[in-house]
């Protein structure tokens, strides 16, 4: 991970009222609660360094002295570790791991067990097995050539770039490669954008497969945080992206505007144009995972970020069948301008020859039927969604919930950080949970957990039932080692 500094603006903001019950605790003492707690809660990214002492006692209005004492505490605690000659970076320390670390053991769901560990919906059956079925008469011609098109098929790419164009993107069927998947599209473009060692900003929480491919890949993921509390619509730290883009000169930012994994959120029109300023000012591709962008549930989405650059070059768009009709299709694409796209078809083969013809013509079929089947599919989401809130309400009243504009789960902040300990012992109890450290870098996020609202009203109400049975085994009271904060 690549050390970048945070700034004394964005700390102060975030330790919002840090001095609430002055009085209690000596203000050093407070601050370096605070900041603690903003560790935990990934707001502060580890391998951060925290804004000179100077700098931050002028924000805070408060004595060096207190900012000196309040990091040498976080020193002594391990929060802050020291190299000789440079700045102090964030950490977390072992010990704060009391819990238990890991990923829980990989189980297989069985009928008493309810997997929670993925945000996606079973098949629309009937429109996927009809569309196979227009997919085996629409074979004969594929038939006569090697049907390998690492391009994608032409039907597929007219029926996407029509799509872009629809949401007012001018897109042409040269500008479009599909993929299998978008987590291959993500690969793809790491191999192309990137080099080992090179720094790639990410939000902060993320999709977790998305931080083990920059890992995989060699690159170093710059986490930049994602504020719930911006509001439904703007979570982002745009100011937080841009002066990371320059501190760290990272090539490629991968960014999920539209309805975040795991928090839901959506980034909106001013956000978007802001970001674009910001891809282009500082050389930085941006790349959109435009993977859950049809799974609004309380208003559509702006247009494509993609739609507020100048240039072409500036913000790549994945898209995905995954969300909006099925995982099982494994059928994605990346929108890019033509440069780009022929350097992916260029690189493909060694990675694969192409995705099955079959799949990407069930793949046209489905898009072809339009919005239909993926209304349906939000009204049940929507259903599902309220379910689950009002079981948490009704048995972990104490957790608090981010509820985006769409998505598939809730992002759900615990009283304690023991997210770890709970994924892994939650399958004895009857449910299959990840982690809130898995949407994060180097085990910030304990606090946090995701619950997706995917599966069927009554399996939602079994797995809260499961996840409070766990977490009261935890026998977890409000950590006493985190301040009463709010923030
Ligand atoms: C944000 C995001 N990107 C990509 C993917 C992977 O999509 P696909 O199934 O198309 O590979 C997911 C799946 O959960 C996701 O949530």
């Amino acid at each position: 991970m690549m050390m970048h500094a945070v700034s004394a603006r964005s700390v102060g903001r975030d330790l919002g009222g840090w001095r609430d019950d002055a009085g209690r605790r000596p203000a050093y003492r407070a601050l370096a609660d605070g900041i603690r707690l903003l560790v935990h809660d990934g707001r502060i990214p580890l391998g951060a360094a925290l804004p000179g002492e100077r700098e931050l006692a002028a924000e805070l209005n408060v004595s060096r002295t207190t900012v000196t004492t309040a990091y040498s505490v976080l020193r002594d605690e391990g929060y802050l570790s020291s190299r000789q000659g440079s700045r102090s970076t964030v950490a977390i320390p072992p010990s704060a791991q009391r819990y238990g670390h890991g990923a829980p053991a990989r189980r297989t769901a069985g009928d008493d067990i309810v997997d929670l560990s993925y945000a996606a919906m079973p098949a629309p059956a009937r429109e996927v097995q009809d569309a196979y079925e227009s997919a085996l008469q629409s074979l004969p011609p594929f038939l006569d050539t090697h049907g390998m098109e690492p391009h994608g098929i032409g039907v597929l790419r007219e029926v996407i770039a029509a799509r872009y164009c629809a949401r007012g993107l001018e897109t042409t069927p040269a500008q479009i490669m599909v993929t299998s998947g978008a987590q291959h599209a993500i690969r793809l473009l790491l191999g192309a954008l990137t080099a080992p060692g090179d720094r790639v900003l990410v939000d902060h929480p993320t999709y977790p497969n998305a931080l083990e491919a920059i890992r995989r890949g060699g690159g170093r993921p710059v986490p930049v945080p994602v504020r719930p509390e911006g509001g439904a619509s703007r979570g982002w730290d745009l100011d937080g992206i841009r002066s990371a883009a320059r501190q760290t000169a990272a090539r490629m930012a991968y960014l999920i505007p539209d309805f975040h994994n795991p928090t839901g959120l959506c980034l909106d029109e001013a956000g978007r144009t802001e970001l674009a300023r910001i891809a282009r000012d500082t050389r930085m591709v941006l790349v959109v995972d435009e993977t859950m962008v049809d799974v609004w549930l309380d208003a559509p989405p702006p247009a494509p970020v993609a739609s507020y650059a100048r240039s072409g070059a500036e913000v790549v768009t994945i898209g995905s069948m995954s969300k909006s009709h099925w995982g099982g299709l494994r059928v994605g694409w990346i929108r890019a301008d033509q440069e780009l796209i022929t350097r992916l078809v260029g690189g493909r083969s060694a990675n694969d020859l192409g995705t099955p013809v079959m799949d990407q013509l069930a793949a046209t079929r489905l898009l072809g039927l339009g919005d239909g089947p993926v209304a349906e599919r939000r009204e049940v989401l929507r259903a599902q969604r309220g379910v689950l809130l009002d079981e948490l309400s009704a048995r972990l009243p104490d957790w608090v919930p981010t509820v985006g504009a769409g998505g598939m789960s809730l992002w759900l902040k615990m009283p304690a950080p023991v997210s770890s300990a709970l994924a892994a012992t939650a399958p004895s109890h009857g449910v299959i949970l990840a982690a809130g450290t898995r949407f994060g870098i180097e085990g910030a996020f304990e606090r946090f957990v995701r619950l997706p609202y995917a599966r069927p009203a009554d399996e939602l109400r079994r797995a809260v039932a499961a996840v409070a049975s766990a977490y009261e085994a935890l026998g977890v009271t409000r950590d006493p080692a985190e301040p009463a904060l709010v923030v």
